[in-house]
């Protein structure tokens, strides 16, 4: 077992905490949060471990091996770097920071120290994409002609816009199944707020081999909407991560030259909680020193196609 501290008990760290608390690989030992709030209420989840309102001190452990970032993006960069400097691996919620800068030089500190930088882009280990990977890996059902991903209703952040906040899931996804970049962009950015950021956001990627991507972004929608769909030449797959059991369904085409008749299957998916995956995966990293995941400069090619989206807003 190796020991963790999480800082930051927000929603999100409330969900971090719970995960690494009942995994079987760390021991979660101290918890920081600057609202004393959010100290009571972790208190009465997590009795034996230690809490902290300053970062630092819940860092100045020496027994700690990894230190778990879940507070706002503007505060990533800081917490990390210290964590870094002070010889743990680190865990940073996305979006890891909004410039690559930050991002390159948090890779820097990591290879200076020996240490490793995981981020939480939870559906690297969601069953769903790990399925769509498979079926892009083995070219079951042929090339893939295109892609629309919609991520709409989210709760609307005060320093990162929709684009850095939601769209940088659908980045770590396509990069993650592609494997490329694209060589086009196009991006609709809309503020539909008053002195608020972007809330909306529509983007067109174009990649190699005429594979057409079309994202949409909204913090405000009625209703929480989580659907991606792939149309490949000889199937459409639609996954819509608000199902429960039933995630993902794939149309094949009935005949060779006809898109109008389909066969539906309905695939059997790996429904585990993608942060208890994240607990293994990062266990299995620090105890064979390999980081798989983010080899090749992931983080930074995911955060500088990120600044490019925004870059091309028209
Ligand atoms: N991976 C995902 O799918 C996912 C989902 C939601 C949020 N997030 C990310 O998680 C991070 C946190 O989001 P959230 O929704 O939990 O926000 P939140 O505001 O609910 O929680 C953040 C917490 O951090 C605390 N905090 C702020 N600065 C601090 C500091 N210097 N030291 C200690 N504590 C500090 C705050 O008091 C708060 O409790 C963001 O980066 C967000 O993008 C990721």
């Amino acid at each position: 077992m190796y020991n963790a501290c999480l800082i930051g008990y927000g929603y999100w760290g409330e969900k971090l905490a719970r995960n690494f608390k009942n995994s079987d690989y760390f021991n979660l030992k101290t918890i920081a949060d600057l609202k004393k709030k959010n100290l009571v209420s972790a208190k009465k989840k997590f009795p034996l471990v230690s809490f902290y309102k300053d970062y630092k001190e819940s860092i100045n452990d020496s027994m700690l091996d990894l230190v778990i970032i879940s507070t706002p993006t503007s505060s990533h960069y800081k917490i990390a770097k210290y964590s870094l400097e002070n010889s743990k691996h680190v865990l940073i919620e996305k979006p890891m920071s909004l410039t690559l800068k930050e991002v390159t030089n948090l890779n820097k500190i990591a290879k200076k120290n020996k240490k490793m930088i995981f981020v939480d882009y939870p559906f690297l280990f969601s069953g769903t994409i790990n399925y769509i990977k498979k079926i892009i890996d083995k070219k079951k059902f042929g090339k893939i002609l295109e892609i629309e991903s919609f991520r709409e209703q989210a709760p609307i952040r005060k320093d990162a816009n929709v684009i850095w906040d939601l769209g940088i899931h659908d980045i770590s996804i396509l990069t993650y199944l592609l494997k490329k970049n694209p060589y086009k962009i196009k991006t609709i950015i809309k503020k539909n707020f008053k002195n608020k950021l972007s809330d909306t956001a529509y983007f067109n990627l174009k990649y190699k081999d005429s594979i057409n991507v079309l994202v949409k972004n909204s913090w405000v929608s009625p209703t929480k909407i989580r659907t991606f769909k792939i149309k490949f030449q000889k199937a459409i797959l639609v996954c819509d991560e608000n199902e429960s059991i039933y995630k993902i369904k794939v149309y094949k085409n009935k005949s060779k030259d006809s898109w109008k008749e389909y066969k539906l299957e309905i695939p059997n998916i790996d429904l585990t909680e993608p942060l208890s995956k994240m607990t293994k995966y990062i266990f299995n990293s620090i105890k064979t020193n390999t980081n798989y995941l983010f080899e090749n400069k992931f983080n930074e090619k995911i955060t500088s196609l990120v600044e490019k989206i925004n870059k091309n807003n028209d």
